[in-house]
């Protein structure tokens, strides 16, 4: 990074440290600091913009943009800018500044107002997209109804639908083609999240045809059509396919508000809640009660945030379970010792006892992080220092793209040999402090709360998989390659699975 130092009447600082030699080295370092003005956006490096498109064809190309701004980073430095065709924004991967701008909210940093308002026209209300107080009372309530006492709740729900995941595996196995493994860990992720955050068993891994079931999962990707459109259309004219999400937001709507007053009624008795919306019911310490709009824009976060990143997660360790039979061989070993003659958990601490299988897990979010980075910008103009000292200026409204995986491949001290599917790190692993950013859940206060749900969900499933079928790669639709629409997915994910049992 450059430094850019202030204009100081054709004096260098040398000169004026010269003049001012007789005075003490803490004087003198508060002098040069005075003089050091901050590098602005505009002095960063970056890749050479094309005129009106700016740098969007390559940031697009191939749907892995979190690629492309990590391979920029290796090749202008840790902190660099770009341009969209309509807008100027920086990009980061340095640990110091990352670390302030997770930290620093919801006071100083916001999440990107054009990505909040894309997502407030479909679902209003919700906790991701808050910002300063409602955000506040919002994540109390995200907090609470994910908290781990609440957690031990939702066991029940969460193996009676790995139990219909590993029925539908069974029923797939014996079938000619391969498994199409993301749809069914969609599915699978889908009911969990449904069955938790609506009190509503879509039974989506057991179903076909037209329903709810099949029209959630079109919200993740409207999203995203939207978030990429270069033109806001939908807020003139709609067409087919956004009448169709209108009418979907709806129906999740009313069955929300219907499950939401079961609720109230089974919390009425004093009973304990077994889903989000029976722990939505019980008031918050000194706040009022939650209305049921906020309800309402609770639970399509829920959908929202949780489905789709947890399936990719699981998918992901899948693949690698598949392509490393001796690994696949540790999980079975681990589940076989922890599971006994069940095949599935009995109680919620057994879980926690599936330590390879999370290992595996974690090592699969590394190597494909389904949230590899999250945009940002200032509330107001700030500077901050850099890893390296500089002081960077960012003005208030500057989008920011943190580049929260950006050390899953390069940091080779906290990961050695990086490139290796390696769960056993996870198990003795040490972080130096010094660390490039790995942050796959984010940190700070607005650390993604579905972070233990995520990983019961993805451990829970990759155990029993791996110790109920041998897997075996399957290239016949392609190589499996990353996507990117606001989450990684995989793509081709297809393997062969045969019952052991
Ligand atoms: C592997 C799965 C998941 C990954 C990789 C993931 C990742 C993330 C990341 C990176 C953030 C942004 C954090 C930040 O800004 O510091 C986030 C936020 C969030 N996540 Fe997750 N997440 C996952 C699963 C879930 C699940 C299962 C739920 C709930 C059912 C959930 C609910 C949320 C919510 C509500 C937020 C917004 C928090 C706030 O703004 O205060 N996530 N997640």
């Amino acid at each position: 990074m450059h430094r850019a130092r202030c204009d100081t009447g054709g004096r260098s600082i040398r000169a004026d440290q010269q003049l001012i030699r007789p005075m003490n080295a803490h004087f003198l370092s508060r002098v040069r600091e005075a003089y050091e003005m901050p590098v602005t956006v505009s002095a960063l490096s970056g890749p050479r913009p094309l005129p009106l498109v700016g740098n969007l064809p390559e940031f697009v190309r191939g749907n892995v943009s979190h690629r492309v701004l990590e391979s920029w980073a290796d090749t202008y430095g840790l902190t660099y800018r770009f341009r969209l065709p309509d807008l100027d924004a920086v990009a980061t991967a340095d640990p110091a500044i990352i670390d302030v701008v997770l930290r620093r909210r919801p006071d100083d940093f916001r999440r990107s107002a054009v990505m909040a308002t894309v997502i407030d026209e479909i679902a209003p209300h919700g906790v991701f997209t808050a910002e300063g107080e409602r955000w506040r009372r919002l994540r109390k309530v995200a907090t609470r109804s994910l908290n781990a006492a609440y957690l031990r709740q939702y066991f029940t729900t969460i193996t009676k639908v790995t139990g219909r995941l590993v029925r539908q595996w069974e029923s797939a196995a014996t079938t000619a083609g391969p498994i199409d493994v993301l749809d069914l860990m969609m599915r699978y992720t889908l009911d969990v999240t449904a069955a938790l955050a609506m009190g509503h068993d879509l039974n989506s891994l057991e179903s076909t045809g037209d329903g709810l079931h099949s029209r959630i999962p079109t919200l993740f990707p409207a999203f995203g059509r939207r978030l990429g459109a270069p033109v806001p259309y939908w807020r003139y004219v709609k067409l087919p396919q956004d009448r169709r999400l209108d009418e979907t937001v709806r129906e999740i709507e009313a069955v929300v508000l219907q499950s939401y007053a079961k609720a109230r009624d089974r919390m009425a008795t004093g009973a304990e809640p077994a889903n989000f919306l029976e722990a939505l019911v019980q008031p918050l310490d000194d706040e009022p009660q939650i209305t049921e709009k906020e309800v309402f824009g609770n639970v399509l976060t829920m959908l929202f945030a949780g489905e789709d990143t947890t399936s990719a997660a699981a998918a992901w360790a899948l693949h690698y379970l598949a392509a490393n039979p001796d690994i696949a061989a540790k999980v079975r070993a681990e589940a076989d010792e922890v599971l006994g003659d069940q095949q599935l958990p009995t109680d919620p601490a057994t879980i926690g006892r599936l330590k390879y299988a999370e290992a595996t897990v974690n090592e699969a979010l590394r190597l494909r992080p389904v949230a590899p980075y999250q945009v940002f910008e200032p509330t107001r103009d700030l500077t901050l220092t850099t890893r390296d000292g500089t002081k960077l200026f960012l003005p208030a409204g500057l989008t920011i793209f943190a580049l929260l995986s950006y050390g899953a491949l390069r940091d080779t001290e906290r990961f050695p040999d990086p490139e290796a599917f390696r769960p056993q790190r996870w198990l003795d692993g040490k972080l130096p402090p010094e660390a490039l950013p790995f942050a796959p859940f984010g940190n700070g206060p607005r650390f993604c709360p579905g972070r233990n749900l995520a990983l019961i969900e993805a451990t829970i499933a990759t155990s029993v998989l791996a110790r109920g079928f041998d897997l075996e790669e399957d290239h016949s639709g392609g190589p499996v390659r990353e996507r990117m629409a606001f989450g990684v997915f995989p793509e081709n994910l297809r393997l062969r699975a045969r019952a052991r049992l």
